[in-house]
Order: C-alpha cells, then structure tokens, then sequence
C-alpha cells in the first residue's frame, strides 16, 4: 500500500529529491553510525575520531582508524537498494522529471552504481592537507597507517571527510538546499535523521509543500514525515520501482 503509494508520488512529481544515510550501505555490509550493537559509534566515540581537534591531538590515531574503515569499505559493492536509485533516475530523465540525489555517506556506492550523486559529508577515498586544503592525490596503501605530508606545506594529510563542528561544502548545500526546497516529493531513506544540517532538508521540503516519504526498518518518527516504508531499503525501494 505505501509502497504503490509512494510510486504513485513519484510519477505525479516533476521534481524527486532523495537523502540518503548510511542505512542504504548496511546492506552492503558497511556499518551505520548509530545502530545498537553493530554501529561505527558504538565502539568508537565520534568526538575521538570525527573531529580536527582530535586529529591536532592524535594525527595518527584518527588517520589509521580511517585507513581501517577504507580496509573495511574497499570490497562492497551496490545493494538492490542503489541499484535501484541509479534506475530511477534513469526513468527521472526519461520522464523528463528533476532527479537529486543527495548522501550523507562518504562511501562510493551510489556511483558504482551508476548515480550521480551530491555527497554532503565528503569522501572516504579522497584526501586533503590538514593546514593547507590542498587535495592530496598521492596513491594510497590503506593497509598502511602511516602518516602522509603534504607536499605543498608540508602539514598531516587527513581524510576528505566533513568533521564535526566543520562547514559542508558549499555547492553541495547550496544544491540540496534548492533541490529540498523545490521538490515535490521528498525521500528520507537510510537515515536516522539527527545530524544537522542534512536533517533539517526534509523540514525544509515539508514547509515548502512536498510529500515526505521516510524508508526505514526503524523509523525515525520525525512528526513530518506523510509516508512511512518501514522496510529494508534494499527491499523497498526496488518494489518502489517495479510499482512505477
Ligand atoms: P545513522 O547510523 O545515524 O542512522 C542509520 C539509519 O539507517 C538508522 O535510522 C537505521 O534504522 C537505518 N537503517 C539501518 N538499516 C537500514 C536498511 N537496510 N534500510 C534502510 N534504513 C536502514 O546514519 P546517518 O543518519 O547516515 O557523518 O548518520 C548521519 C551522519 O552521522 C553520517 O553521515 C556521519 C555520522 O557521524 C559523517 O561522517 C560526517
């Protein structure tokens, strides 16, 4: 029922605007943030890790736990559930309909599997100097944690990542500022919905009038939300698809 629901959405919109979160990865095997037992921040303090303070403490502490969840990522591939965002935008452009995909994950699935998407929170193959923001294109062993220079400043090269407490890259927030705003239907897939900015998107969609629909095994109960999948993404989405 949600799921012809939302398909109907779909074709009735000119303008579709998907945020995506690291639920639609889990599926292939990469770990949320913040699930019970099996999410990143579960053994792992974010303010330890995900920030420039404790990168100035400790360069090589967070630098290796990086270079260990590149190890980690490396080897996973798309799930049904990028699949079948990488279908829909195809059928978008085929139905003349504005697509926007927008992430918060720093992973590279959606592109492998064809999307094009806007990845708010930057990327977990791409680095940078920690004093300069030279992107640092040097080949990299991730097995090895040892610490890299800059070969501009010679400052620590560090993760391509946004950190707590640092600004998102500008296009990519002024895009998913605009695609939310003019969107009329508005898909929260995979996300627990409480890191800001990238939250607030789907208010912003809501008080601009879309249709808020949320795909979540666990929902996030955020009052604003009109439809609600409660479903693996890899499962419903998919379904979402073929009801197209
Ligand atoms: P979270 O770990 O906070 O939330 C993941 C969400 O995915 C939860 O609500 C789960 O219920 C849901 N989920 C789990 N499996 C799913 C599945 N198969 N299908 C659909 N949903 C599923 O991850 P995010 O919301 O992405 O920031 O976290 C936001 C940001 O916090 C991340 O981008 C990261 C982190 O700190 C940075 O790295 C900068």
């Amino acid at each position: 029922m949600t799921i012809q629901k939302t398909a109907d959405l779909i074709r009735q919109s000119e303008r579709i605007c998907i945020l995506t979160g690291a639920g639609i990865s889990s599926e292939s095997g990469i770990p949320t943030f913040r699930d019970k037992q099996t999410g990143l921040w579960e053994n792992h303090r974010a303010e330890d890790l995900a920030n420039i303070n404790a990168f100035h403490r400790d360069p090589k502490f967070v630098w290796g736990w990086y270079q260990w969840r590149r190890g980690q990522v490396a080897d996973k591939r798309p799930n049904p559930a990028h699949h079948a965002l990488a279908d829909l935008e195809k059928w978008a452009l085929e139905n003349s309909k504005t697509f926007t995909l927008i992430t918060q994950n720093v992973d590279d699935l959606h592109e492998q599997a064809g999307s094009t998407a806007t990845h708010l929170h930057g990327h977990l193959w791409r680095n940078k100097c920690s004093e300069c923001g030279q992107a640092y294109e040097g080949e990299l062993d991730y097995a090895d944690d040892a610490l890299l220079t800059c070969p501009n400043c010679g400052g620590w090269v560090r993760p391509d990542i946004v950190w707590f407490g640092e600004n998102l890259p500008k296009d990519a927030w002024v895009l998913a500022e605009q695609a939310s705003s003019q969107c009329d239907v508005f898909m929260s897939i995979g996300t627990s919905s409480l890191v800001y900015p990238a939250a607030g998107l789907s208010q912003l969609a809501k008080q601009c009038g879309a249709t808020i629909v949320e795909v979540n095994p666990n929902p996030t109960q955020s009052p604003h939300i009109d439809v609600m999948i409660e479903e693996k993404a890899g499962v419903a989405l998919p379904e979402i698809i073929n009801a197209l």
